[in-house]
C-alpha cells in the first residue's frame, strides 16, 4: 500500500498548496540543476516537493556541491523515492519477507535496542515503534546506512553501489557522516540523530490521549481531533497513533523542519495546557 502507484493522481489533491512552493524551491532546482533525479518519478515528476529538500539524496551531492560525497559516503540510486518506498517493479513484495520494515523499502534497525517513553499516564505504549515511525528510525536512529534499502531499483546500476554506505551519526569513523559532518570539515549532523534512546523525545507510536474510545471519556488535557486522519492544519494521526510523521511531513517542506505547521502553533494543536 506504501509502494507508490505509478499515473495514480491520489497523492495530488493535498500537493497542490505544497507544489506551489515546491515548485519554486524543489521544482526548479530539479529541473534546471539535476535533471536526473526526475527521471523515476513517475507520479508528480518535477513537481514533487520532495525533490530539492533534505530527503532527496539523488540531489544531495549536487546541492551540497560536493562530488565526493556520494562517492564516499552513500549510494546513489537515481531515483529518490526509493530510499523510503518500494520501487513500482515490486509493488505487492513486502519488504517485511526480506528483514524490512512493514511496507517501507527499508531494513528494520534491530528494535529490542529502542527506549520508548513511558510515564503513568501513557498506559498504552507499546514496546515497539509502528513502521511508519521505524521507516524514519531507520535512518535517523543513527545506527543503519541511508541507502540500505530492501530493493534497489531496476534501473540501478549494481556495479556503480559505492564502497562506503555511511549512517547518519556524529562518529568520527568510516561508517559515519560525521567524518566529516563535525562542523568543521561540514555542518555538525548530531542534531539529525534522534538514537535508540526515544524516552527524552516526544512520545510516538501511542494512541492519541484526545480520542474517545468509545469509553465515553477522553483526556481534557487534549483537543478532540477534527476528522479521522487528525487535524484541520494537517497534523495527521495514524490508526489513531501519534508517530513522527504525525508533526512531519517530508514531502513537505513548506514550513522548518518539515513541520505539518508553525513551530509556535504546532504543540497546542493538541496540547490545551
Ligand atoms: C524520506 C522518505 C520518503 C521519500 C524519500 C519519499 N517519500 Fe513518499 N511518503 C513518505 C511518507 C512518510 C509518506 C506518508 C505521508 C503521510 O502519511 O502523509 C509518503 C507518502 C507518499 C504517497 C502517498 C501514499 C499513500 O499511501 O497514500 C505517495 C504517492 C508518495 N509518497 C510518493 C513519493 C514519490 C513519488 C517519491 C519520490 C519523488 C517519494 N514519495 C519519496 C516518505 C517518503
Ligand atoms: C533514507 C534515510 C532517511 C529516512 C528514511 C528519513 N530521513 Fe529524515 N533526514 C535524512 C537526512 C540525510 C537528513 C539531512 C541531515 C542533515 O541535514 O545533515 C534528514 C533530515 C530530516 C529533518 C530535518 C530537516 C531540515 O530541514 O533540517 C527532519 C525533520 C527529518 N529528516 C524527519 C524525518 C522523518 C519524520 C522521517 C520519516 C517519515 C524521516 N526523516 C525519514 C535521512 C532520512
Ligand atoms: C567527504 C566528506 C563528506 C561526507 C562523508 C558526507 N558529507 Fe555531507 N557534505 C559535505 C560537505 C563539505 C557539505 C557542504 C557543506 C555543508 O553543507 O555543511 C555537505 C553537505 C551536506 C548536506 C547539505 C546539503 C543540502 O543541500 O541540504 C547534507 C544534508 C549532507 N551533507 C548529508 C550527508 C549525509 C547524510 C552523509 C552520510 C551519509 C554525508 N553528508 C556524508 C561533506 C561530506
Ligand atoms: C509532537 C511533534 C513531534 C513528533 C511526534 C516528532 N517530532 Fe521531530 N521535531 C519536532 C519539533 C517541534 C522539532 C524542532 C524542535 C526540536 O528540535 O525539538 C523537531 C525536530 C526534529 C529533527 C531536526 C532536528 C534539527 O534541529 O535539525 C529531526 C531529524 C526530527 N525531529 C525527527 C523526528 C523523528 C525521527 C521522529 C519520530 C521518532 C520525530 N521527529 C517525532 C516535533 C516532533
Ligand atoms: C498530535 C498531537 C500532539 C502534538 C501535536 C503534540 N503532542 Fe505532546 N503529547 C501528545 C500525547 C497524546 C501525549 C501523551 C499523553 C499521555 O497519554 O500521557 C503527549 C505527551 C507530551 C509530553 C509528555 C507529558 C507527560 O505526560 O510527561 C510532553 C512534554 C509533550 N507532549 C510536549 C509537546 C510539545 C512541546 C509539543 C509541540 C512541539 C507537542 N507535545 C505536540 C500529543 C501531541
Amino acid at each position: 500500500m506504501k509502494a507508490f502507484k505509478p499515473n495514480k493522481p491520489r497523492y495530488t489533491y493535498y500537493t497542490v498548496l505544497p507544489v506551489i512552493t515546491g515548485l519554486l524551491i524543489g521544482g526548479i532546482w530539479a529541473s534546471v540543476t539535476f535533471a536526473e533525479a526526475i527521471i523515476g518519478d513517475p507520479v508528480l515528476g518535477a513537481n514533487d516537493p520532495i525533490l530539492g529538500s533534505k530527503h532527496d539524496f539523488t540531489g544531495l551531492n549536487q546541492r551540497a556541491g560536493v562530488t565526493a560525497m556520494a562517492g564516499v559516503a552513500f549510494s546513489d540510486y537515481g531515483y529518490s523515492c526509493v530510499y523510503c518506498h518500494v520501487p513500482p517493479e515490486e509493488t505487492g513484495a513486502n519488504p517485511a519477507d526480506f528483514g524490512g520494515i512493514t511496507d517501507w523499502n527499508r531494513f528494520e534497525p534491530a528494535t529490542e535496542s529502542y527506549k520508548l517513553y513511558r510515564s503513568q499516564s501513557l498506559d498504552s505504549t507499546t514496546g515497539k515503534p509502528n513502521p511508519i515511525s521505524m521507516l524514519c528510525l531507520s535512518c535517523h536512529d543513527g545506527t543503519m546506512a541511508v541507502d540500505m534499502v530492501v530493493f534497489k531499483p531496476a534501473t540501478f546500476d549494481t556495479t556503480t553501489d559505492k564502497a562506503m554506505h555511511m549512517r547518519i551519526n556524529p562518529s568520527d569513523d568510516i561508517e559515519s557522516c560525521g567524518k566529516c559532518h563535525n562542523g568543521q570539515i561540514a555542518h555538525d549532523i548530531s542534531v539529525k540523530m534522534i538514537g535508540t534512546d526515544l524516552s527524552n523525545d516526544h512520545p510516538i507510536s501511542m494512541r492519541y490521549a484526545g480520542l474517545d474510545e468509545g469509553r465515553g471519556v477522553r483526556d481534557i488535557d487534549f483537543r478532540p481531533p477534527d476528522h479521522a486522519a487528525g487535524f484541520d492544519n494537517g497534523v495527521k494521526l495514524y490508526n489513531g497513533n501519534v508517530e513522527c510523521a504525525t508533526c512531519h511531513n517530508v514531502h513537505n517542506p513548506t514550513n522548518e523542519l518539515l513541520l505539518r505547521a508553525e513551530a509556535e502553533t504546532l504543540c497546542f494543536t493538541c496540547h490545551l495546557k
